[in-house]
């Protein structure tokens, strides 16, 4: 017989902690798309930001709560009044609000961060807990670093903040040092010592520092948890944080092992997973679990016999359960605006206006002129680099020149936009972008150094399109940007101008868990 399964809980952190690994900041629109996507994926949490961490991200988070209406919105709170005030501000228009409030409670975090006693730490999380109840009855309470926190302290603050209404305790395993069988261990002691425990849903949150952020996860899930955090594509700081497609896959593929489900709608996950991607910029890699473009791919002779023979030979997930066969030939140069606000709706994007959608059908047909196979990844790119040139920007590529020859050096002549004005330079270099970059830094004068460039082709063939990543850093602060086109040059100089975009837009945010909890 049957039985019904327990609910996991899928609390997707990549709006936040995902947010936090350096250059993956997002616009304002891009994490409304973002959060949008999220919805559509159904994951039942969106933890969409600190509101407390700048301006920028109190918007976000706000707008965010306006618009989702299908997942709870939860906004992320240091344990101190003007967090609790600022979360509850900005989840003010949510159908569905939570508050994330967290303390550090290791002995190291407590010492050094902190510089505060056990019993302040206590206080300090049980007064935001109750605040944070008075603009909603969802809060989550996170004793931070508690992988490396004392198991009685644990036990005390976690009972305290329960018995102030915090319905759901996450135990991070902050920075991922964990293996999973003391993961398991920690959650399930916690369960069984803590007598309100039956109060409140228990949750995971582990980083990948030692690649085990997933396999904590599980263990975690195995020992009652029945909330994860995770991120697409296992964004985030350092090494990333759990990742959503491998947790919700493993749980699904292995229901004989695990006593619960989740209600991802996984065909949703690879759009999802190319969203991010496209947007922060950060790749991911071939063989990456689930998204990776070789996840289902079989190259080994006998392999591909036996999958022709039959399939679950040597697979245990099928391609298109998780979003991959949507990946085919879908439109060309005589499909019309119905087909493709259609299949871009089916990839989860909406415009916000018609203007938005009249400059991406503009960019469609340009590019259908000259590649006659169009992707679901050719759309994706193309909606995000038309997002991308209608955001408010103070750089915008007018016309790039470019001559090559072999045993010389390359020029570029580049015409900018620049704050309403056009400016013409010319730059040389090692190779046609060397000398691109080079025209349009003499023109912007960002004073930046280029961290990173990365070329990879959005499809194959000759015709395909290159997406290009571009890192730049001033001052500590890190951006990346990205570009798509026809050709790698211009895909380089679309990539550097976003870049420089956001490097002149956005604002240093302040860090939820380097600075004091004051
Ligand atoms: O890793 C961590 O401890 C966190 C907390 C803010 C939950 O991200
Ligand atoms: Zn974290």
């Amino acid at each position: 017989m049957q039985t019904m399964k327990e609910r996991l809980l899928i609390f997707d952190t990549t709006l936040r902690d995902g947010e936090q690994s350096p250059g993956a900041s997002m616009t304002f629109d891009e994490k409304l798309r973002v959060a949008r996507q999220l919805e559509n994926l159904r994951v039942d949490v969106i933890e969409a930001g600190f509101p407390a961490a700048s301006p920028g991200d109190f918007e976000a988070v706000h707008a965010i709560a306006k618009s989702v209406t299908r997942s709870v919105v939860c906004g992320l709170a240091r344990a101190n009044p003007r967090d609790v005030e600022r979360a509850g501000a900005a989840l003010e228009p949510a159908a569905h609000s939570r508050i994330h409030t967290f303390i550090a409670t290791s002995p190291i975090h407590m010492r050094e961060k902190l510089r505060m006693s056990p019993h302040q730490v206590v206080e300090r999380a049980v007064a935001a807990v109750q605040q944070a109840r008075g603009y909603t009855d969802d809060v989550e309470f996170s004793p931070e670093d508690a992988g490396r926190s004392d198991l009685d302290f644990l036990c005390r603050i976690i009972e305290a903040a329960i018995d102030a209404g915090a319905g759901t305790v996450n135990i991070p395993d902050t920075v991922g040092y964990n293996v999973p069988e003391q993961f398991g261990e920690l959650i399930g002691e916690l369960r069984a010592r803590i007598p309100n425990a039956g109060d409140a849903v228990f949750s995971a949150h582990c980083h990948n520092d030692l690649g085990l952020a997933v396999a904590n996860s599980l263990a975690a899930v195995m020992a009652g948890a029945r909330q994860v955090e995770c991120t697409i594509n296992g964004l985030g700081e350092r090494a990333g944080n759990a990742s959503l497609e491998e947790i919700v896959m493993a749980v699904r593929t292995r229901r004989d092992v695990f006593d619960c489900d989740t209600r991802i709608d996984a065909t949703q996950i690879v759009p999802t997973s190319r969203l991010v991607s496209g947007i922060t910029g950060f790749p991911v890699q071939p063989n990456k679990a689930i998204v990776g473009a070789n996840a289902f791919a079989h190259e080994a002779g006998i392999h591909q016999d036996g999958v022709i023979k039959a399939r679950e030979t040597y697979e245990i997930m099928r391609a298109e359960d998780v979003g991959w066969a949507a990946n085919r030939i879908v439109l060309g140069k005589h499909s019309g605006r119905a087909a493709f606000t259609e299949r871009l709706k089916f990839l989860g994007f909406e415009f916000a206006s018609d203007e938005e959608l009249d400059r991406a059908f503009a960019r469609f047909k340009e590019l259908a002129d000259n590649k006659h196979e169009i992707f679901d990844d050719d759309l994706q790119s193309l909606v995000s680099d038309a997002a991308s040139a209608a955001a408010a920007s103070r750089f915008a590529l007018k016309n790039l020149e470019t001559a090559s020859q072999l045993g010389q050096p390359a020029a570029a002549t580049v015409t900018v936009e620049v704050d309403g004005g056009e400016v013409t330079a010319r730059g040389q270099g090692n190779g046609a972008v060397d000398a691109t970059f080079r025209a349009i830094e003499s023109i912007a004068e960002s004073g930046s150094f280029l961290q990173l460039y990365s070329v990879s082709s959005i499809t194959g063939g000759s015709d395909a399109q290159g997406e290009v990543g571009v890192r730049l850093e001033r001052d500590g602060r890190i951006v990346n940007g990205h570009g798509a086109d026809l050709d790698i040059v211009i895909a380089s100089a679309k990539a550097y101008i976003n870049a420089l975009n956001k490097l002149y837009d956005s604002e240093m945010p302040v860090h939820p868990q380097l600075a004091q909890a004051v």
